[in-house]
């Protein structure tokens, strides 16, 4: 019998299987009709404790691209969360109705706590501060995709380091792959967590520095990830209100750049990113939001072992 696996941080996937992952989004990505049926019959649910756009919606669309179906939630007060009932009897009932699961919790390890329960594949579409795994198959399918390698970049990754998700779950992908620099820019309340600077420093391929500046870095990177500050994460509005707009991205800034640079974010943007910056050709983060569709498709078939 086949193994149950489930997708709870990228470092759940090996790099063989990464690359894999992204081979076949590819592969769907040019040629859709060929995937168009291969999910019929099966159902995606979606359970959300928190608000999505794109998540919830890139894995909806990816099931149904594939001939599947879906079904779930979009808050904790529309299902019995709400009455108090537990993650882990939420997936019981969820595993008689569908045949995969992708679930975004406010508190960090719910996911993991479901899949203990589980007798279908789930996946971690976010909990709280710590992962966001399937946002990080997207930005490595994007980088992999524009820059042609994942290996010998300078990534910045700039704004709420401490709370963002998106920037762990893609530090500690990225870390696998050859010569990654990566320039850390954030105010000093939002810096990397510990328990990340401390792979980082076990890594002798990787170099990394904490700066302040983002002009200070433009000119050296080849990849820019910008992220808003996570207004939900904090304690305070006081705090949130003046660390919001700490960093904007605008057409100056983007003048001290590489010619060649990407400006990536998994969005939702706020302030972070002047919308004059969107008609630059180096903006790519609407782009980037197509490339999570078609890696969630790939995704999805790795799940349920499906081949082609
Ligand atoms: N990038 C991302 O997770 O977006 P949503 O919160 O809209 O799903």
């Amino acid at each position: 019998m086949n193994e149950l696996r489930h997708l709870m941080s990228p470092l759940d996937l090996s790099v063989e299987e990464l690359n894999a992952l992204m081979d076949t989004a590819e592969k769907i990505r040019s040629d859709p009709e060929r995937y168009a049926h291969v999910c019929d019959g099966k159902i995606l649910a979606t359970c959300f404790y928190e608000p999505s756009t794109r998540t919830r919606l890139s894995f909806e669309s990816a099931m149904l691209h594939m001939g599947g179906r879906t079904m779930g939630f979009a808050s904790a007060d529309s299902s019995s969360a709400a009455k108090g009932e537990s993650v882990a009897d939420t997936i019981r009932i969820i595993s008689c109705f569908a045949d995969i699961c992708a679930m975004r919790h406010p508190k960090e390890g719910a996911p993991m706590v479901a899949a203990a329960h589980s007798t279908i594949p789930v996946i971690n579409a976010g909990d709280g501060g710590h992962q966001h795994p399937t946002q990080t198959l997207t930005d490595l399918m994007t980088i992999r995709s524009l820059k042609g390698t994942l290996s010998g970049m300078t990534v910045g990754l700039c704004g709420d380091l401490k709370f963002g998700r998106t920037v762990h779950s893609l530090i500690q992908a990225l870390l696998r792959y050859e010569n990654v620099r990566f320039v850390m820019i954030s105010p000093e309340e939002l810096k990397l967590p510990g328990y990340i600077i401390e792979e980082l420093k076990t890594k002798p391929n990787a170099g990394f520095a904490e700066i302040t500046k983002l002009e200070e870095a433009m000119p050296m990177l080849d990849i820019l990830y910008m992220t808003r500050v996570q207004r939900e994460r904090f304690f305070n509005e006081e705090d949130y209100v003046r660390l919001k707009d700490f960093y904007i991205l605008d057409k100056k800034k983007m003048r001290l750049a590489k010619e060649d640079m990407i400006v990536l974010h998994p969005l939702p943007r706020v302030n972070e990113i002047a919308v004059e910056v969107d008609q630059d050709p180096r903006a790519k983060y609407f782009e980037q939001v197509k490339y999570g569709m078609y890696i969630r498709m790939a995704l999805i078939l790795m799940l349920l072992r499906i081949e082609i």
